[in-house]
C-alpha cells in the first residue's frame, strides 16, 4: 500500500459515508493573522466550525497540503517534515466522537489492515480550572472498538508528557490520558494559549507502535505522547465542541463538531512498517537521486537527505502556488528552505546547481493528485534554480570570509556584521554554519552586532542627508537593495531610450522605488520590458559596486559621472561605479549606502517596474519592485 493508495483509500470511504470532497485550501493562507501557511485543514472552515452552513453540507472530506514553518528546525529525524498532506473528514453538528472513532479504526485495519495491536490512542483527562471535564466517553468507546477487534485495552492515567517519560506503560494498558498540551487542540495550542472566538475543544489522539527496535531511551520511557520514536501519531480526532469567551472561559457550541486530521506520510509510514516517512514512496524516488547525484549513501547521511527532500518537496508545492523566494514573509520561508537544503547539500559534496534534477522527481511523484507541479515544472525550475545560483555565489564568496575569520579564535559580532554588511551573507546563515562546522561565536557577539548595525545606520544617515531630498526613506537592507536598483534602472532608461535621460530625484523605502526623468513620450511596453530585463541581467551578472572620491569637475568632466545637484556639489565628491573594466554600468556621485554586488539585490526578488506615468511636464516617474 503506498502513499498514494492511502489517500485514495481515505478519500473513497468516507465520500461512501456521505461526506462531500472538498478543493483543499492554498498553502498560502489569506487573511488568518495567526500564520503565513495553511496548517491543517480545519483552518479554512473555522466559519463553519462555529455554524456557518458549508455548501457541501454537514460532511466533508479532503487532503489539505500544510505547511509548518515552525518545524523547519525539527527536520532531519524520521516523522518531521514541513510540508505534509492530512487527510481531513470534518461532521459539522452531524455525527461525534463514536462515530468517528469506529470510522477512523476501521480505515486503520480494514481498508489499511494494520494490526490492530498496533494502534494506540490518548483522551483528554480534563481541565478543572477551565470547567472542562475528563474525555472518558471517548475512551470508552476506544475500549469498545479495541474489543470488538480482539485487543485488551486497559485505560491508564498519565497527566504531562514527563510524567509518561518515568512512567512508561505497563502491560495491556492501551488507552492514555493527557492533560491540556497533549490532547486540547486550538489553532494555538494548549488551554491556555487558546485564542479568543476560537473552535476548540478535547481531543484523542491515535499512535502506531513501531515497535522496541524505533525506540531511543535517551528520552526515557516509552508511550505515545514521548519523543521516543517508538510511537508515532498518525491521525489527530478533535471534538470540537467548545469556544473561547473574551473573559477567557469556555462555552459549549450548540453545534458539536469533529475536526479529524492524520498526516498522509506517517500514515505511509505505519502502511509499511517502517519509523521513517522518508522511506515511503512520496521520498523514495527524491533519496534515490540525491543518493545518485551525489555518491552517498542514505544510511550515512540521513539528517541532511531529509532535510534536502524535505525543503525542497516544500519549496516545489510553494512556488507552484505561486510565491518566490524574497526576504519577506512567506517568501523569506521559501528562501530559508532553499538555503538550507544548499548547506546541507555541501555536506554531501553536492556543489553544483542540483534542484532542477529534483523538481521533476517531486513533480513526477505527484502527477496523478496534484498535476499541476508537472504543468508549471519549468516554472518551478527557473524560480528555485535563479534562487539556487544566487545563493551558491553568495556562499562562496562568504564562506571563504567566514573560515578567514573563524581560523583565528571565536567569531566576534564585528566578523559576523561584516560578513553580513559586505558579503551578504546573513546573520542567521553564519550562526548555522557556525553550529555546522562547531565555531564558537564571542560570548558578547550579539551586543557587539547590534552596535556595529546601529552606527551603519547613523554613518548611512549622515551619508544620505543633503543627497536626496526626500532620498532614502530608511536604510534597511531592503532600502539599500532598493538605492543601488535605482542606479541601475537609470543606466538601464538611458540605453533603452538611447538619451542621457537625467534623473530629476527619486524616492526610496524598503517597498519600492520611484524614480523620476526627463523625457517627454510614454514609454512603450516594450520599452518597460527592455528596462527591465536589463536590469535584471545586471543583477544576474553580480556586478562589483565599488566607490571612491574624486574632484568634482573630474568627475563630471573625465569620469562623465551622473549627479543630480550639479551646482551644489563641494570641491570632492563621491562617485559610485557599477561595473569594472570596460563593462561600467553606472557612475553616479553619491552618498550611498550600496550593496556591494548587484546579485545581492536578488535576495530581495527581481526587478519590476510597476507604474510609469507622467509626473509634470518633460518628467516622467516611474516605480519599481523588487519581487
Ligand atoms: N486540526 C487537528 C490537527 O491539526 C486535526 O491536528
Amino acid at each position: 500500500m503506498n502513499a498514494n493508495d492511502v489517500r485514495t483509500k481515505f478519500l473513497e470511504r468516507l465520500e461512501k459515508s456521505g461526506h462531500k470532497i472538498i478543493a483543499p485550501a492554498t498553502l498560502k493562507l489569506e487573511n488568518d493573522p495567526t500564520t503565513l501557511f495553511t496548517g491543517s485543514g480545519m483552518q479554512p472552515l473555522m466559519p463553519y466550525l462555529l455554524g456557518e452552513k458549508h455548501e457541501g453540507g454537514a460532511r466533508l472530506v479532503n487532503s489539505q497540503p500544510c505547511f509548518r514553518s515552525q518545524d523547519i528546525t525539527d527536520i532531519g529525524d524520521n516523522r518531521h517534515t514541513t510540508f505534509f498532506e492530512m487527510l481531513g473528514n470534518w461532521s459539522l453538528g452531524d455525527y461525534f466522537k463514536e462515530f468517528q472513532i469506529r470510522q477512523f479504526f476501521d480505515f486503520l485495519t480494514k481498508d489499511l489492515r494494520l494490526n490492530p495491536n498496533k494502534i494506540y490512542a490518548t483522551c483528554f483527562i480534563g481541565d478543572e480550572e477551565h470547567g472542562i471535564p475528563r474525555d472518558n466517553e471517548a475512551a470508552e468507546i476506544w475500549q469498545k472498538v479495541f474489543k470488538e477487534a480482539g485487543v485488551s485495552a486497559d485505560i491508564a492515567d498519565i497527566g504531562t508528557a514527563k510524567d509518561g517519560d518515568k512512567r512508561g506503560i505497563k502491560d495491556g494498558e492501551r488507552i492514555f490520558f493527557y492533560n491540556d498540551k497533549e490532547n486540547w487542540w486550538s489553532r494555538a495550542g494548549d488551554i491556555k494559549s487558546t485564542p479568543i472566538g476560537d473552535p476548540c475543544g478535547p481531543d484523542s489522539e491515535v499512535f502506531y507502535d513501531f515497535g522496541e527496535a524505533a525506540h531511543d531511551p535517551s528520552f526515557g520511557k516509552a508511550h505515545p505522547a514521548s519523543d521516543s520514536g517508538r510511537f508515532m501519531e498518525i491521525g489527530n480526532q478533535v471534538f470540537m465542541q467548545y469556544r473561547r469567551l473574551p473573559d477567557g472561559s469556555f462555552e459549549e457550541l450548540k453545534q458539536k463538531n469533529v475536526d479529524f486530521g492524520g498526516g498522509l506520510e506517517r500514515i505511509a509510514a505505519a502502511c509499511i512498517d517502517s519509523a521513517d516517512v522518508f522511506k515511503t514512496s512520496l521520498f523514495t524516488p527524491i533519496i534515490k537521486e540525491l543518493e545518485q547525484l551525489s555518491k552517498t549513501k542514505y544510511s550515512d547521511y540521513r539528517a541532511e537527505m531529509r532535510v534536502i527532500a524535505d525543503h525542497l518537496r516544500a519549496s516545489v508545492f510553494l512556488v507552484s502556488g505561486g510565491l518566490t523566494p524574497s526576504n519577506k514573509e512567506h517568501g523569506y520561508v521559501l528562501r530559508r528552505l532553499c538555503r538550507r537544503a544548499i548547506l546541507k547539500a555541501g555536506k554531501l559534496g553536492l556543489k553544483d546547481n542540483f534542484f532542477a534534477k529534483i523538481v521533476p522527481i517531486v513533480a513526477q511523484i505527484y502527477q496523478d493528485s496534484y498535476p499541476e507541479l508537472t504543468a508549471k515544472q519549468q516554472e518551478i525550475i527557473a524560480v528555485l534554480t535563479r534562487e539556487e545560483t544566487q545563493f551558491n555565489k553568495t556562499l562562496a564568496r562568504g564562506l571563504k570570509e567566514f573560515a578567514k575569520a573563524a581560523s583565528k579564535a571565536n567569531l566576534t559580532g564585528a566578523q559576523v556584521f561584516t560578513l553580513q554588511d559586505t558579503f551578504g551573507f546573513p546573520l542567521e546563515l553564519s550562526l548555522e554554519v557556525a553550529e555546522e562546522q562547531g565555531i564558537k561565536l564571542a560570548a558578547d557577539w550579539q551586543t557587539e552586532f547590534d552596535a556595529k548595525l546601529q552606527e551603519q545606520r547613523e554613518r548611512s544617515q549622515t551619508a544620505t542627508k543633503g543627497m536626496f531630498k526626500g532620498g532614502l526613506a530608511d536604510d534597511s537592507d531592503l532600502t539599500i537593495k532598493y538605492h543601488t536598483a535605482a542606479h541601475l534602472l537609470g543606466a538601464a532608461l538611458n540605453q533603452v531610450l538611447k538619451t542621457d535621460a537625467a534623473q530629476r530625484g527619486s524616492n526610496i523605502t524598503a517597498e519600492r522605488l520611484r524614480f523620476d526623468f526627463t523625457y517627454d513620450n510614454k514609454l512603450t511596453p516594450e520599452q518597460i520590458s527592455a528596462v527591465e530585463k536589463l536590469v535584471n541581467d545586471w543583477l544576474d551578472a553580480d556586478l562589483p559596486v565599488s566607490h571612491a572620491e574624486f574632484d568634482t569637475d573630474y568627475a563630471f568632466e573625465t569620469l562623465h559621472a551622473h549627479g543630480v545637484f550639479r551646482d551644489k556639489y563641494g570641491d570632492k565628491v563621491v562617485v559610485y561605479t557599477i561595473g569594472e573594466g570596460d563593462n561600467i554600468i553606472s557612475r553616479e556621485i553619491c552618498g550611498g549606502p550600496h550593496v556591494s554586488h548587484t546579485g545581492e539585490i536578488l535576495e530581495a526578488g527581481r526587478f519590476k517596474i510597476t507604474k510609469e506615468e507622467s509626473s509634470s511636464a518633460g518628467v516622467r516617474r516611474i516605480k519599481a519592485i523588487l519581487v
